[in-house]
C-alpha cells in the first residue's frame, strides 16, 4: 500500500524555493574557472577564501558559495528561502516543537540565517533576503559558457525517502513525482515554488548531494557549456547527457566540477503550480531506462558518487531500486 506524504495545510511556515548551496573546494581558481567560464556563473563577492557566484538572471546576491578548504571537498549546506523574516521565527518554532536543533546564526549577505537539519541529517539553512544586485541577462557582454540563468533545484540522497519527503511535506513542500518499486518509494521529487522541482531525494546511501541544478535557456546553452568545458581543459568533466529526462520533461547536461561536486544544466522547467495537481507515481519496476527518455544510460560514476555533507555520516538503505548503468548496458559488469 502506497503511503504519498500528505502536504501540511496550511504550511506552518513559508518557504519559497531552494536557493542556495554551499560547498568546500581543493583550489578556488581552478573551480571559479569553472562555475564562471563553463557554467556561466557571474562573481558577485570574493576574498581568499571564499566566492560568491550567482545567475545572471539573478538579483540575490548568491546562489553558489564556495569556500576553499585544505581538507576533502565537501558540501556544507543547502539553502531554502522563506517569505519573510516572520516565517524564520514560526521555523524556528516549529523545529523546536519536533526537536530538532535549530539555531540562528550571522550569515555575510544575508539576513538573519537558521541553521537546522533535514530528518536524513542534510544540513540546512533558512534565510529570508540578501542584498540585491543588478540582473546581467541583458548585458550580453557578462554571459559565458552555458549562461546559467537561475539556481533551480538540488538532489539530495537519503537511506529512507518516505521519512525524508515526509519531513519538508510536514512544512509545506508538495510532491510532484513519486518513483516506486513494488511498494517501495525510491525517489520523491518536491516543489515549493511554481515549477519542477526544489528538492529531490533519491533512494541510496545518505545523506550526501547529488547534484544541484542551473536553468539556462536552451539546449544550445548546454552544447555551449560542453563546447566550453572541452576547450578549457574540462571535457572529462562533462559526465551524463546531453540528453532528455524520461521525467522532467527536461534537457539536461550533468557536469563534475574540478572536486567533484556535480552540477546539473536544464532549459526552462515546466509549471506545475496548480494546486489541484497530486503527485504522479511512476512504477519503475522491471523499467529499462530510469533517467533518460533516450540515448546511453548514466556511467556508474553518476549513480554512485555523491558530495558529502561536512561531518555528516552517510546511513545505507535497504537494497532495491533499478539503476541500470552504462557499464552494465554495454556488458562491462
Ligand atoms: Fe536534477
Amino acid at each position: 500500500m502506497i503511503q504519498i506524504p500528505q502536504t501540511a495545510q496550511p504550511a506552518p511556515f513559508r518557504v519559497t524555493r531552494a536557493s542556495h548551496l554551499t560547498f568546500t573546494v581543493s583550489d578556488l581558481a581552478r573551480s571559479r574557472d569553472f562555475y564562471t567560464e563553463v557554467v556561466g556563473l557571474v562573481v558577485s563577492d570574493e576574498d581568499r577564501d571564499t566566492i560568491y557566484l550567482r545567475g545572471v538572471e539573478e538579483r540575490s546576491h548568491h546562489s553558489l558559495i564556495l569556500k576553499r578548504t585544505d581538507g576533502a571537498p565537501s558540501c556544507i549546506r543547502t539553502g531554502l528561502r522563506t517569505y519573510d523574516d516572520e516565517d524564520l521565527e514560526k521555523a524556528k518554532f516549529f523545529f523546536d516543537k519536533r526537536g530538532i536543533k535549530a539555531e540562528f546564526v550571522d550569515a555575510p549577505f544575508q539576513s538573519r540565517t537558521l541553521h537546522a537539519s533535514d530528518i536524513s541529517g542534510t544540513p540546512l539553512e533558512f534565510c529570508a533576503t540578501m542584498p540585491r544586485l543588478e540582473r546581467l541577462d541583458q548585458k550580453f557582454e557578462s554571459v559565458r559558457g552555458g549562461g546559467a540563468l537561475r539556481f533551480d533545484h538540488y538532489q539530495v540522497t537519503a537511506p529512507d525517502v518516505q521519512l525524508a519527503a515526509s519531513f519538508y511535506a510536514d512544512f509545506g513542500f508538495r510532491i510532484l513525482d513519486y518513483m516506486i518499486v513494488g511498494d517501495q518509494p525510491v525517489g520523491v521529487f518536491l516543489h515549493a515554488k511554481d515549477s519542477q522541482y526544489d528538492v529531490v531525494l533519491i533512494k541510496r546511501p545518505g545523506p550526501a548531494l547529488h547534484h544541484f541544478a542551473y536553468v539556462v535557456h536552451g539546449i544550445h546553452e548546454i552544447m555551449r557549456a560542453c563546447d566550453v568545458a572541452g576547450s578549457l581543459g574540462f571535457g572529462d568533466n562533462v559526465e551524463f547527457g546531453p540528453g532528455r529526462h524520461s521525467l522532467g520533461h527536461s534537457y539536461y547536461v550533468y557536469l563534475v566540477d574540478p572536486d567533484g561536486h556535480r552540477v546539473e544544466l536544464l532549459p526552462p522547467p515546466i509549471y506545475s503550480g496548480d494546486a489541484q495537481d497530486e503527485p504522479i507515481v511512476h512504477d519503475l519496476t522491471n523499467i529499462k531506462r530510469v533517467t533518460e527518455s533516450w540515448g546511453l544510460p548514466p556511467r556508474l560514476t553518476w549513480l554512485k558518487n555523491a558530495s558529502s555533507f561536512h561531518g555528516v555520516e552517510r546511513r545505507n538503505p535497504p537494497p532495491g531500486g533499478p539503476e541500470p548503468s552504462l557499464e552494465a548496458y554495454l556488458g562491462m559488469s
